[in-house]
């Protein structure tokens, strides 16, 4: 628990307008994000690099030319800060919400993130590192239903 004393993890639910609409429970966008360390290999979301990699960058935002659409890019970077490998690929959403997800982890990272989550949008940002990455899944998903539950 000393690694996850050491998270800060600001939960904002914000909530701009009630809607009459049938409620739908929300998507978390970082529940399949890969993301792990291991002997040397990180697992960067979709990429899988080796050797002199540090780091890895993991980004999720809103197509700005469609708002049915994700960007969701991924990246692994040296030491030196230098991009070695990297992805980008468009996903669709069930339905259009406001995405920024914007995370940093690198060898020996400390996490520093926050989270948030409304029904219509959702956000976490800061430095994670790789180990308590499935934590910061499971907190995403628990202060979402959370939300989820109190418009149930
Ligand atoms: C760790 O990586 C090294 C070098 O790639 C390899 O020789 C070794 O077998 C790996 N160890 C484990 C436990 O995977
Ligand atoms: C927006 O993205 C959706 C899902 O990928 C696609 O079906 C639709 O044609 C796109 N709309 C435009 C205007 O490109």
């Amino acid at each position: 628990m000393s690694q996850l004393a050491r998270l800060l993890i600001a939960f904002l639910a914000a909530f701009c307008y009630v809607t009459t609409a049938k409620y739908v429970p929300g998507i978390s966008y970082i529940d399949d994000v890969q993301l792990s360390y291991n002997n040397g290999t990180w697992q960067c979301d979709r990429i899988t690099c080796k050797a002199r990699a540090h780091g890895c960058k993991i980004t999720i935002r809103n197509n700005p030319n469609n708002e049915s659409e994700l960007i969701r890019s991924s990246a692994c970077y040296t030491k030196e800060g230098v991009s070695m490998r990297q992805l980008s690929q468009t996903q669709r959403m069930l339905k259009p919400k406001t995405v920024n997800i914007d995370v940093d982890s690198y060898v020996g990272a400390q996490s520093v993130y926050t989270s948030a989550y409304s029904l219509s949008w959702q956000e976490v940002k800061g430095t994670i590192a790789a180990e308590d990455w499935p934590n910061a899944q499971k907190d995403t998903r628990a202060s979402m239903k959370a939300v989820d539950e109190s418009h149930g």
